[in-house]
């Protein structure tokens, strides 16, 4: 378990009676923030593209701790899947309370070799699922209007950006393009939409040790080299990301619309100028 039932406990966040959907669930910073939300007390819906087998177990970790959860099979880059497991999740649970887009992929290339297909791929994944994810949510967060005594909100977006949104990443021009475009996707669905109560937001993580970045995590000198990118000397973990989505996810960030919340370490800081410049 990533970010245990003691943990939310103290966190003293309840999302009793809500929903919530999260995608590219199957492993990594989603599979941590399901099991969180989860924790919490929201009925779950495990988004997963082609890991099936993760995503039942993550459901099966969380019914068998008392919680509910159901998994849904999507390419999030699809609209009709995309509506597929929407539909999906009001079959199970009748309602939806909270999206987090998180699905999101890299395909590394040095720009002159980048192929428009490893262009396409990511873009579609990181930026228009984004989109189509939020899409749906913000129909049936209208649908239902503010539920007195289950959230102060109508809904609640959570887009999963990147520290890449910010900093420019050389041989990953794609990915740093989709992030960029997640920041002004984001900021301008949330000014459209708070005054129906929907509250959108994204978390950026830096580097969480995950499957996406586990050849440089895993690798000592590239670590070595990678934590020099930290001034708080440590690898991100999930649980990290987890939190702060439990956070804005709930009541407690209420007041909290159109933000990025950088959760990375200390990585945006340009650490490279402590000593130089
Ligand atoms: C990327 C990781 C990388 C991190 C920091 C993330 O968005 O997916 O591969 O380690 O940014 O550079």
């Amino acid at each position: 378990m990533n970010l245990n039932a003691k943990a939310v406990e103290a966190m003293d966040i309840k999302l009793n009676g809500q929903v919530a959907l999260v995608t590219g669930a199957s492993s990594g910073i989603g599979a941590g923030v399901a099991e969180a939300l989860a924790a919490a007390g929201a009925a779950v819906v495990v988004n997963y593209h082609s890991q099936a087998e993760p995503a039942q177990a993550l459901v099966h970790r969380i019914t068998d701790a008392g919680g509910r959860a159901i998994a849904a099979g999507a390419d999030v880059g699809d609209e009709g899947e995309v509506e597929r497991v929407f539909a999906q999740a009001l079959d199970a649970f009748g309602r939806l309370d909270i999206l987090v887009a998180n699905s999101g992929l890299q395909r590394d290339a040095a720009f002159a070799d980048m192929t428009l297909q490893q262009w396409n791929e990511v873009l579609q994944t990181n930026l228009t699922g984004q989109f189509l994810c939020a899409r749906a949510a913000v129909r049936q967060f209208r649908r239902q209007g503010v539920c007195e005594g289950l959230s102060r909100a109508a809904g609640k977006i959570i887009h999963m950006s990147s520290v890449h949104e910010v900093i420019p990443w050389a041989g990953h021009v794609n990915y740093a393009a989709s992030k960029g475009g997640v920041n002004l996707l984001m900021r301008s669905l949330a000014q459209e939409v708070a005054a129906e109560r929907i509250r959108v937001n994204a978390i950026a993580p830096g580097a969480i040790a995950t499957a996406i970045n586990s050849e440089v995590v895993d690798d000592p000198q590239r670590r070595e080299e990678l934590l020099k990118l930290i001034p708080y000397g440590r690898v991100g973990e999930v649980e990290d990301v987890a939190r702060a989505a439990l956070w804005l996810a709930s009541d407690a960030s209420d007041y909290v619309v159109g933000t990025t919340l950088f959760i990375d370490g200390g990585m945006c800081l340009y650490p490279a100028f402590r000593d130089n410049g």
